[in-house]
């Protein structure tokens, strides 16, 4: 998940060096930094990567902007055929940083701090594609699934593309675990579902081991619910990260323990603090004890958290013993 970012004063300080914030993705000196705070302030087990899934649409060619108070904004799409002007043919080089921050991290994180690489999968990047920004139901990303799915497939194949040669080329740079945001992936139907968010996960999990047999992938299927299980049995991803909507016990009992959960806490708790914080903080610890569990929230940071509740939570965390 998210754990750098705005709730950081010393993240704050360093964006204002560059107003544009996909300028400040494309810029190593300002990932690595942004990357290394949060392991600085609180000793993380693992880093993510700084950047952010859109850069994959930049990089394929339909313009990408973040506006204040509105978050992503990408350049309008009528239909299905303004996706034949995009390619992967720049894809490597756009993305050059991107791999220069992982090489430059790898050597400055400390041995024991794993490094993670990210993308968003095709459903939840084809979701910012199609609608152009954020905040919206999804319903005109679903009409184009629905009524034109081969061309829907173009894009999907092209984004497919595009992940495996990312996705594998953050791992040649550095990146020892990988992680697919499909953010959007609660807002398909059964059928979209399967079609569109696990067919294509699968075979992104395949086209990477080619290369790199040994990487860890952790998929994260949000707002999945039900259809999680069959996420984890048939994408053949390593790991599980679970919303806060996931009931713990339930998904437990339906993933075997060669699959790692992760997640679930819900991130309004870091906000709240106090005993609510702690209580649901052991509870997911007690929950999941004695199988392969990563402790995260069930979605990212927020900016309105007060850092010492991070530090709260980490310090309960940390007074429970290893099982
Ligand atoms: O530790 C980290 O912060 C890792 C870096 C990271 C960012 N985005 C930086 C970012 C990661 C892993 C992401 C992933 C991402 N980006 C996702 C998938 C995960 C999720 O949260 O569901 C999605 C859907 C995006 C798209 C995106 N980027 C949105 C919708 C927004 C605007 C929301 C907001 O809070 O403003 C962004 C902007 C963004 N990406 C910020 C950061 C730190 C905030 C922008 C800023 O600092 O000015």
């Amino acid at each position: 998940m998210r754990q750098a970012g705005r709730y950081l004063s010393e993240y704050r300080e360093l964006r204002v060096r560059e107003t544009d914030f996909l300028t400040f993705c494309y810029t190593p000196d300002l990932t690595v930094e942004a990357t290394l705070q949060p392991i600085r302030r609180y000793g993380f087990d693992a880093a993510i990567l700084f950047s952010d899934i859109l850069v994959i649409p930049d990089a394929l060619g339909q313009k990408v902007t973040f506006e204040g108070g509105v978050g992503p904004v990408l350049q309008e799409i009528e239909g299905p055929k303004d996706f034949a002007r995009l390619s992967v043919d720049r894809l490597e080089e756009h993305l050059a940083p991107v791999f220069e921050t992982l090489v430059r991290l790898r050597k400055e994180l400390p041995s024991e701090t794993a490094l993670i690489g990210f993308a968003g999968s095709p459903w939840t990047l084809a979701f910012y594609m199609v609608e152009g920004r954020g905040g919206v139901d999804g319903g005109k990303l679903k009409r184009m699934a629905y009524a034109a799915p081969d061309e829907f497939a173009k894009l999907m194949g092209l984004l497919e593309k595009a992940l495996i040669a990312y996705l594998s080329r953050q791992v040649a740079s550095g990146a020892e675990v990988l992680q697919l945001f499909d953010s959007w992936s609660g807002i398909a139907d059964e059928t979209l579902f399967r079609r569109w968010v696990i067919e294509p996960t699968k075979r992104i999990v395949k086209g990477v081991k080619e290369c790199h047999p040994n990487v860890p992938i952790i998929g994260f299927p949000r707002g999945s619910g039900a259809l999680a299980t069959a996420y984890a049995l048939e994408t053949g991803v390593n790991g599980l990260s679970l919303d806060s909507q996931m009931p713990l016990q339930w998904i437990r009992e339906q993933i075997p323990d060669d699959i790692v959960l992760q997640g679930n806490l819900d991130n309004q708790l870091l906000i709240t603090g106090g005993a609510a914080l702690d209580q649901e903080v052991r509870r997911v610890r007690q929950v999941m004890s004695g199988r392969p569990f990563v402790f995260n929230l069930g979605h990212g940071i927020l900016p309105p958290t007060p850092p010492e509740n991070v530090a709260r939570a980490l310090s309960v965390l940390r007074e429970l013993k290893a099982d």
